[in-house]
């Protein structure tokens, strides 16, 4: 069923209620996604973007509930990752000559995938196409998320077709951002930005500003996940500004796993030591094999600074540690300190084995880490507070 975007413009989508994961079972979406795709009814009519492939056959239905589907002129692919792309086979057999506008890099994707020839016409930036009355007009903007990917600007309604840049998995049945949970939005948007987006920040703020000096308006950024922006379409092209620019806030994160306790209870220790430093300072600790890995990886992109902990096991840090320090590395987050601490029996290897990992992953490691013996006696536990002051006092 459509529902109603602006003057001639239609989100003709599926809101994902049910997704627990996206990108198989990398990315939690606690919230579900949507998959949104527009009809643009002009003099002719444009489709831009489809649904994920599970709902190629519902989609294509009641698109064509709404739609001739021979009168759709021209199909945008505004980026060719099946959660966009998925329904183009189903969609393609009703209207196998209607042209698909994408980049070049999308076409070597869309035939990857799904091995057809269709009528491809490549877009280069700043090439228009016309409905009519309004105009479309094309803006590549390679990994943001794939290299494939671009925006469309729609003249006269001034809608930014902005494809991944600016989404959040939230499902949510209001389409619009004025009309969401304000928190909820946020955090979405944000873990977004931080589990997929983040190793692209330099490029993304150089996209985001190669768009802004075209000086074309934007009244609303029209998303392909998550609800649109209407009210303020700004703030979010601000706080993508902020993300790309190795983004803090006032926090440190304490990741640890534990066998027996012990290193939890370093871990908590430590957090009191960072407190006594910096009492305003926003400590959060996570288990590293019990929280949710997405989760917690908004919580490191937030962070200044990050300390890991493990129990040494088989000579080194349990497998929960390690899978999120190769997150990290490949997350490439900016700026960001950090340490690691290990309670140990009789070897102890864990402390340096993290923080070789860390140093391997881009953070500034501030020493050597902590080694505690077995569970911590009181000279030990002096010394796991002195610890957190210490971090505390070389990240500040
Ligand atoms: Fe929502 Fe890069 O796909």
């Amino acid at each position: 069923m459509r529902k109603k975007v602006a003057d001639s413009v239609s989100w003709v989508g599926k809101v994902d209620w049910e997704i627990r994961s996206a990108h198989g079972k990398e990315y939690s979406t606690h919230k579900g996604t949507s998959y949104n795709s527009y009809l643009i009814e002009d003099e002719k009519t444009a489709l831009i973007d489809t649904v994920w492939e599970p709902y190629a056959d519902e989609f294509v239905h009641n698109l064509s509930l709404e739609v001739d589907l021979d009168t759709i002129d021209y199909i945008i692919c505004n980026h060719a990752e099946p959660d966009h792309s998925g329904a183009l086979p189903v969609l393609m057999k009703h209207i196998p000559a209607t042209p698909i506008y994408c980049t070049k890099q999308a076409v070597r994707s869309i035939y990857g995938h799904y091995h057809q020839d269709w009528d491809f016409r490549t877009v280069e930036a700043g090439d228009t196409l016309s409905l009519g009355k309004k105009t479309f007009s094309f803006h590549p903007v390679p990994m943001v998320h794939w290299p494939d990917s671009m925006m469309t600007h729609l003249s006269g309604n001034n809608i930014l077709f902005s494809n991944d840049a600016f989404g959040q998995h939230y499902a949510h049945e209001l389409l619009f951002n004025d009309l969401a949970e304000k928190c909820t939005l946020h955090e979405e948007a944000i873990k977004y930005f931080a589990n997929i987006l983040t190793p692209f920040s330099a490029i993304i703020q150089s996209r985001i500003q190669d768009f802004l000096a075209t000086g074309l308006p934007v009244e609303m950024i029209a998303t392909s996940h998550g609800v649109l922006w209407r009210q303020n379409p700004e703030q979010i092209i601000e706080r993508y500004l902020q993300w790309c620019d190795a983004y803090q806030e006032d926090q440190i994160t304490i990741i640890y796993d534990t066998m027996y306790n012990s290193t939890k209870g370093i871990a908590e220790t430590i957090a009191r030591g960072i407190q006594q430093h910096s009492p305003a300072t926003r400590v959060k600790l996570f288990h590293a094999a019990k929280a949710d890995k997405n989760d917690v990886l908004t919580e490191v992109f937030r962070s200044k600074a990050v300390l890991l902990g493990s129990p040494t096991f088989n000579k080194g840090p349990l497998a929960s540690l390690s899978a999120l320090t190769e997150e990290f590395r490949g997350l490439k987050f900016m700026n960001k300190k950090a340490n690691a601490f290990t309670s140990y029996g009789w070897s102890g290897e864990a402390t340096s084995m993290l923080n070789a990992q860390l140093i391997d992953a881009g953070f500034s490691v501030t020493g050597e880490g902590l080694r505690i013996n077995w569970r911590m006696d009181s000279e030990e536990l002096e010394k796991a507070l002195q610890f957190g002051v210490d971090f505390a006092s070389a990240t500040f």
